[in-house]
């Protein structure tokens, strides 16, 4: 009787715990309700981004790009380009031909940042961008050909023209000192100059999300939205030039950068966002901001699974109640950790051996929950980018009158290349929040560069007309 009565404890004490995980992980189950409320307050901060009364306050800023208009083929040359801010630090020569044949050949060299230097002074970040430029020259064997450059500078900036930008804030993992404030073109002219070695011409500073909707254009001229859910989160659309209350004039349409990773730093979200999202902002380089895209994007999608780990290890649901130094490791789950375990194909025993490689000793019941902690993290990940993407495309319905719209929207980002089910449940939430649009999503092949060299190519056509 006494043996029934243990196994009886155990069982209980079984059900008793994953009540209690179930209790901890029902916090990111957003209902349809939640989702649509999300929805709704991105459309008021994108009002409030839009408006000049409200531009300076807004959490959600809607830079102007200054890039008007989409491509339309007859984009033509050789380009410079850099790409920072994304996975790796890159740097292409971009030859785009026009005409029948139109074509894009590119060539890259990736090249390492280290953390000293995304986290040192200005000066030395540039000058380690201006150092790789000159080895790329050298490879190419092209130092001498002054080309113009066009720059994909994945961070929000305040832009007045396609060529000048003041970084509001760094993002994502960057921290170097002396840039907040400043224009980044001057800042990476002046370094170029104080390399003395080669010349070039700045033509463009570009976001990633306007890479990325340009590179697609370029193929689908109905894409008119970027999305990135990588490293970082952000989105991007055409505008009516009316709506954009703080760049002269009415006529037209221009690309707004929307800089929506910072949705909710003014507290908007607060009623969704779970204690873990709470550490998750504690533990990191700019606490208080980038508020949604520490929920869903790939730098802090581990982040957060590690907070809710740990929580359930305290607790001794997990790893035998023993917190390892691996689990106190900022960053240890990359994306692609957590694409692996929760790939379908894995079996339990493969995820025990994932989990081993990052030296964390699993049970089968450890590897269990283990992987339902990062369905459940990742799944409000990709609702939630989602509500965000509806209230874009819906945005643009209105705009024009429409009942109906059809639109494309380009996509780049590890999180939505990589993972295995991020982008199905994406796209769905967006199907569901936003019925009224037809909604297509497009992969873009390397938008970052590609699109920074279509942007630089329109930038020097005005240019020209402009010295006519
Ligand atoms: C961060 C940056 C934004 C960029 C995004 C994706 O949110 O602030 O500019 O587009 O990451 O890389």
């Amino acid at each position: 009787a006494k043996g029934a009565a243990m196994v009886t404890a155990v069982a209980y004490r079984l059900t008793e715990q994953s009540r209690q995980i179930q209790q901890t992980l029902a916090e990111f189950r957003l209902s349809k309700a939640q989702l649509l409320e999300v929805k709704k307050r991105m459309r008021a901060e994108i009002e409030r981004g839009l408006k000049k009364e409200s531009h300076q306050e807004a959490a959600v800023k809607m830079l102007p790009t200054f890039v008007r208009s989409t491509p339309d083929g007859s984009e033509n040359g050789d380009f410079l380009a850099l790409d920072l801010g994304g996975t790796n630090f890159r740097v292409l020569l971009v030859k785009i031909r026009s005409g029948k044949r139109r074509s894009v050949e590119m060539h890259n060299k990736i090249y390492q940042i280290p953390i000293e230097v995304m986290q040192g002074t200005g000066e030395e970040l540039f000058d380690h961008i201006v150092h790789c430029i000159s080895d790329f020259l050298d490879y190419m064997g092209m130092k001498s050909a002054r080309l113009p450059l066009g720059f994909t500078f994945s961070f929000p900036c305040h832009q007045t023209s396609l060529d000048a930008g003041k970084l509001v804030t760094w993002t994502k993992g960057f921290k170097a000192t002396d840039c907040e404030g400043e224009d980044v073109v001057e800042l990476l002219r002046d370094a170029i100059k104080r390399k003395e070695e080669f010349e070039l011409d700045v033509v463009a500073i570009v976001n990633d999300t306007v890479g990325t909707m340009m590179t697609c254009a370029y193929e689908e001229p109905t894409c008119e939205v970027g999305l990135i859910a990588g490293t970082g989160s952000n989105a991007c659309y055409m505008e009516e030039m009316k709506n954009i209350e703080i760049v002269e004039g009415n006529e037209g349409r221009m690309c707004v950068n929307m800089e929506w990773g910072a949705f909710g730093d003014n507290g908007c979200l607060d009623d969704i966002r779970t204690q873990y999202d709470t550490s998750v902002d504690e533990n990191s380089l700019n606490e208080g901001k980038q508020r949604y895209e520490k929920m869903c994007s790939g730098m802090y999608l581990g982040e957060i699974v590690r907070q809710i780990l740990i929580d359930l290890t305290k607790r001794g649901f997990l790893f035998r109640g023993q917190i390892s130094e691996t689990l106190k490791t900022t960053g240890i789950f990359e994306t692609k950790f957590l694409s692996q375990i929760e790939s379908d194909r894995l079996a339990l025993l493969q995820v025990r051996g994932i989990l081993q490689q990052l030296g964390l000793d699993s049970t089968c019941d450890d590897s269990i929950i283990v992987k339902e902690v990062c369905g459940t993290v990742s799944h409000r990940a990709a609702q939630i980018c989602g509500a965000g993407m509806a209230a874009v495309v819906d945005k643009i319905r209105e705009n024009r009158g429409l009942d109906h719209l059809e639109v494309t929207v380009g996509v780049d980002g590890t999180l939505y290349k990589l993972h295995p089910h991020f982008s199905r449940i994406f796209q769905q939430t967006v199907k569901e929040l936003a019925p009224k649009c037809d909604v297509t999503f497009l992969l873009s092949e390397d938008g970052s560069g590609k699109g920074a060299a279509l942007i630089t190519a329109v930038g020097c056509r005005q240019r020209e007309l402009e010295a006519q």
